[in-house]
């Protein structure tokens, strides 16, 4: 039986008993055949050790079609991740995304074994700041609440008072009841949020390397140049960026999205594989591409997912001390209603 592929209402259930060469039909709308018998000795090999080691493979919303539609279990934004994270009863978690949500899985699942395929796999959001500085912060503001943003290092969460995602940022601002909260390490996000709550914000320079290179003439001339198109920005892009787009969601909100409204030609303004993911399923809809890679993201493959099963590679490991003050804030953010 063929099964929703796609995620809607954040992550879903992949079913992975069709024969191999049937997954093909899940990509084959944006990835040629000659790269599906590159791809499908790996897949099988995957999906035969996942079920020998009882792991879960959790991918972003960026990862490339063929890990996306057909190795994963679970797939969704940070926040969903984070959830299934915390649900899952595999013995093994395999992150298909950058290391802060390899990180966070291993928050909320000391006792499990968390691999991510590439170590390398960061975020320059993450690298802007250190622990040292949400100190420094905190003794400039003192009392001020500390909103994180999901993508940081364990260092930094523990300085925190609670952790958000582009999913839940307002819901996770407002649930502090206060006026003025310093929101890091991404500026753009903390300004777009300032906006929908009327809470001041002392924000930190950090970026998003793929979504800061948006700029607000882009996203005209994709209007001048394609009739009714509608376009969704993530809200880690500039804030004037936000403001000439239809609609400003996290990944999976802009997934739904497009799944609800089925709108003729769509602009996604975040990273690629978001357009080829969503269009493998949807071939009808129109994308216009003005995309950008993230090289974190990209540098997982189907080859470093076989390796990280067959060899237990890259053990994501946290010291015990760090790990109990990092999770707390993750634990407050996921304790909020759904
Ligand atoms: P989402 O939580 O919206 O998936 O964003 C994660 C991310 O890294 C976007 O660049
Ligand atoms: Fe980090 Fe941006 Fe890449 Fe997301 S897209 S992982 S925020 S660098």
């Amino acid at each position: 039986m063929q099964t929703e592929l796609l995620t809607r209402k954040d992550a879903k259930v992949h079913d992975h008993a069709p024969a191999i060469d049937k997954l093909y039909d899940r990509i084959r709308h944006v990835v040629p055949e000659i790269e599906w018998h590159l791809f499908k000795d790996d897949i099988r090999e995957i999906l035969r050790l996942k079920k020998e080691r009882n792991a879960i493979i959790l991918a972003h919303n960026y990862m490339t079609p063929e890990i996306f539609h057909c190795v994963s279990d679970f797939v969704g934004d940070s926040l969903a991740l984070a959830r299934q994270a915390e649900a899952t009863e595999a013995d093994i978690i395999v992150m298909c995304g950058v290391h802060f949500m390899a990180e966070t899985a291993k928050l909320l699942n000391p006792q499990k074994t968390v691999l991510i395929p590439d170590l390398n796999a960061g975020c320059s959001l993450a690298e802007s700041i250190t622990g040292e500085d949400v100190r420094k912060l905190k003794a400039a503001n003192p009392g001020v609440p500390v909103v994180t943003y999901i993508n940081t290092t364990a260092g930094v969460k523990a300085e925190t008072d609670i952790c958000c995602t582009s999913g839940n940022a307002v819901e996770v601002v407002e649930s502090l009841g206060v006026d003025k909260v310093i929101m890091i390490p991404d500026e753009y996000l903390a300004r777009n949020i300032a906006k929908k709550t009327n809470v001041e914000m002392i924000t930190w320079p950090g970026r998003c390397e793929v979504h800061e290179q948006f700029t607000r003439q882009d996203l005209q001339d994709i209007r001048t140049n394609n009739e009714d198109v509608v376009i969704l920005a993530h809200p880690e892009c500039p804030p004037d960026v936000l403001d000439e787009a239809d609609f400003a969601g996290s990944t999976s909100a802009m997934l739904n999205y497009v799944e609800d409204k089925r709108p003729n030609t769509v602009a996604l303004i975040t990273e690629c594989s978001m357009s080829d993911n969503i269009a493998a399923r949807h071939p009808e809809i129109a994308f216009v591409r003005p995309c950008n890679l993230c090289p974190h993201m990209k540098r997982i493959s189907l080859k470093n997912i076989r390796t990280a099963l067959e060899d237990n590679l890259f053990e994501v490991v946290i010291d015990p001390t760090l790990a109990e003050k990092a999770r707390r804030p993750v634990d407050r953010m996921l304790a909020l209603k759904k």
